[in-house]
């Protein structure tokens, strides 16, 4: 029988993992079809019942769900547990509902395995929404010594510093002028997607060695990504963490590691277009 796969979120029309998915199960011939669900909050727990009852084989979570969603699964495991954020989830051979978190490895395998020297590091991230714990965890695990985290609602770092209490947290009007104090800088932000807002300043104040990640993937560049490569400043979209956290989802239900290739990419960036 044809497996079913889907993302939920809200909004999530934006989401290019139904390309990723469905490039994948035609490459291993396998007969699934992964499709968006826009959902409203009360339809969570219905959905991970369909789940549970077999009318879903696998499912990703992103926001505003990635924490909401943690009451409704039997279990959490591994990185989803160390996080409190769930992006997958799955049915174990016992029948229980089991969250895991895959942005961390996405993290991890699509850049921070670059960075060198990592203990002697300070790295700071923009914002405090539902991707800002997963990055939090893949700096410590890489064991970038120094991490900050500056946030618009000051709150909402003090709330992430509670699970995270090594964190030092900066005030939102001194950003630009701290900038300079860090070497890598990843904006957690919504600022630069595609139609909506984007930074109110520029990013001079920046190191020439630096690196900036943005996670935003739409557009696959933004305003502070162009402007940062003028300045010859290396940069990383939010691309190649997408599809490596796809890829682990991949592995999770399906127990074949799928290839990145480039008929991928490329199929990635002309949706993009
Ligand atoms: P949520 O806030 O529901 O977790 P999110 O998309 O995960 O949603 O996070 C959005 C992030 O972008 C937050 O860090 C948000 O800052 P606030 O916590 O202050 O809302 C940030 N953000 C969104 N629009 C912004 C703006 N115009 N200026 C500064 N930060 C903004």
């Amino acid at each position: 029988m044809k497996k079913l796969f889907a993302i939920i979120g809200n909004p999530v029309a934006h989401s290019l993992s139904p390309v990723l998915h469905n490039y994948w199960f035609r490459k291993y011939k396998i007969d699934a079809n992964y499709k968006l669900i826009n959902l409203d909050e009360v339809n969570l727990k219905k959905t991970v019942d369909d789940l549970r009852k077999k009318k879903l084989n696998g499912m990703n979570v992103t926001l505003p769900y990635k924490q909401k969603i943690i009451p409704f699964v039997d279990k959490l495991i591994n990185d989803a547990k160390l996080t409190n954020s769930v992006n997958t989830i799955y049915l174990d051979e016992n029948g229980n509902v089991v969250g895991e978190n895959t942005d961390v490895f996405g993290l991890q395998a699509a850049y921070l395995k670059e960075i060198s020297d990592a203990k002697n590091k300070s790295s700071l991230i923009i914002g405090a929404g539902g991707v800002s714990p997963s990055i939090i965890f893949a700096l410590q695990k890489t064991k970038v010594k120094n991490i900050s985290i500056v946030n618009r609602t000051y709150e909402k770092s003090l709330f992430l510093k509670k699970k995270f209490n090594f964190l030092n947290i900066l005030k939102w009007t001194s950003l630009p002028e701290e900038l300079k104090n860090f070497d890598i800088i990843i904006n957690a932000t919504s600022l630069g997607l595609k139609n909506g807002d984007n930074f109110d300043f520029d990013f001079t104040g920046l190191k020439e060695q630096s690196i900036f990640i943005d996670t935003i993937y739409n557009p696959i560049e933004t305003k502070t990504i162009s402007f940062l490569k003028e300045k010859n400043i290396k940069t990383f979209n939010g691309l190649n963490m997408f599809i490596y956290q796809g890829q682990k989802s991949f592995y999770l239900w399906n127990k074949i590691n799928p290839e990145i290739d480039l008929g991928l990419i490329d199929l990635l960036k002309s949706e993009l277009k």
